[in-house]
């Protein structure tokens, strides 16, 4: 079978030959359908972020799959289901977050993710996985499959957010997400329904495919040369909760200024090393005072999973048509990682069909 990877050091993704793998015990052969590209494939591919597979010189791309249950071999699953895999694998040793269920909260070292570190990805025509790491998701929304495991990182993003402003009556009006990539954007018209009024964040001149989602979704575009992060409460209104998919290291400590008393900002960019000042004693009397909180949230797991499908199929056609730029089969797959066009948001690549 064929399947898209990048070998150590070479900096761009290849097609490689691979046999078919064979289900182990628990584990389902998945054919698959579509896998989505982010920004953390480009890291992987670059070789900022994650890694290889021990002892091979090539890592399988793709963490964003959807496809269909080729053979179920015993597990409660069956023929034609379509499931989303979840990204984290257990490696070798005891492991107690993956026995309870939480992988996403284990510390690096203490788990696998696939296509990412340390195991293979989905970008291939067939995968196999445990049982229990595939979520099904209904065949009408097959295509939008690739888009199930982003919207899962939101939904953990919110529920630990909430869970944070569990403790009283926190009644939320205002959003802001910083960010206008495929996350941002996706997280935006996630939380439509849930915020009064929404904002957005982002760094680009009009006219801007970007923007215009972000207003159609009834949102207001934030411009962060004309508006930084900080001054956006002074400029529009203090924020009940931030949403940072920007990687934008600033932004992490300026969310602290742009929360209303009582806020909590989610942080969900993985930068790299960058030093500047800041002034600690007021963010830090901010937390104090308001009584703000900030939570930073990586990965998500299977309940995550579960409500990210229903949250896929409640998106308007309009704005997955405007999201999804281009799906791409495997003679162009290049596309997909095409990165020099502002017009591309979000991509996928197409392994196979329903
Ligand atoms: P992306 O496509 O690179 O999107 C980032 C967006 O932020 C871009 O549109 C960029 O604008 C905008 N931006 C960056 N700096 C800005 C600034 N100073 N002011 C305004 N806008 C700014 O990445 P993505 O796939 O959407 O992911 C977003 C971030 O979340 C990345 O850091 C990624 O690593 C992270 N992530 C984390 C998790 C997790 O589990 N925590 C999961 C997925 C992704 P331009 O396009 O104009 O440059
Ligand atoms: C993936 C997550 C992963 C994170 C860090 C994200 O792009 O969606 O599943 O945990 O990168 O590697
Ligand atoms: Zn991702």
């Amino acid at each position: 079978m064929y399947a898209i990877a990048v070998r150590r050091g070479e900096g761009s993704p290849t097609l490689v030959e691979k046999p078919r793998p064979e289900p182990g015990p628990g584990e389902a052969l998945v054919r698959t359908l579509r896998v989505g590209v982010d920004g953390t494939d480009h890291e992987v591919i670059a070789g900022s972020h994650g890694g290889c597979p021990e002892g091979e010189d090539h890592i399988v791309l793709g963490h964003e799959a959807v496809g269909v249950v080729e053979d179920p071999n015993g597990t409660g699953l069956s023929e034609g289901d379509v499931v989303v895999p979840t990204v984290r694998r257990r490696p070798n040793g005891s492991n107690g977050y993956f026995d309870r269920g939480e992988p996403d909260m284990a510390p690096a070292g203490r788990y696998h993710e696939r296509g990412i570190d340390g195991a293979h990805g989905f970008m291939a025509e067939y995968f196999v996985s445990p049982a229990e790491h595939l979520v099904r998701c209904p065949a009408a929304i097959a295509e939008l499959g690739f888009l199930v495991e982003p919207a899962s990182i939101t939904e953990k993003a919110i529920e630990h957010a909430r869970a944070s402003r569990s403790a009283f009556e926190w009644t939320p009006e205002s959003a802001f997400v910083l960010g206008n990539g495929s996350l941002g954007l996706l997280t935006v018209a996630m939380l439509d329904d849930a915020f009064d009024r929404l904002y957005c964040l982002g760094r680009r001149d009009r006219p801007d495919p970007t923007i215009d989602i972000v207003e159609e979704l009834d949102a207001t575009y934030v411009d962060s040369r004309e508006t930084p992060v900080d001054e956006v409460s002074a400029v529009h209104e203090p924020m009940d909760f931030v949403y940072e998919a920007t990687g934008y290291a600033r932004h992490a400590f300026e969310t602290i200024e742009a929360l209303a008393p009582n806020g909590v900002g989610a942080l969900l960019g993985v930068p790299g090393d960058w030093e500047f000042e800041v002034d600690g004693g007021t963010l830090h009397r901010e937390f104090v005072l308001h009584n703000k909180a900030l939570v930073g949230s990586v990965n998500s797991g299977v309940r995550h999973f579960e409500r990210a499908v229903e949250s896929v199929a409640a998106l308007p056609e309009w704005f997955t048509d405007a999201l999804v730029t281009g799906v791409y089969g495997l003679d162009e797959f290049e596309r997909a990682f095409d990165v020099d066009d502002d017009t591309t948001i979000k991509t996928a690549v197409e392994l196979g069909s329903l």
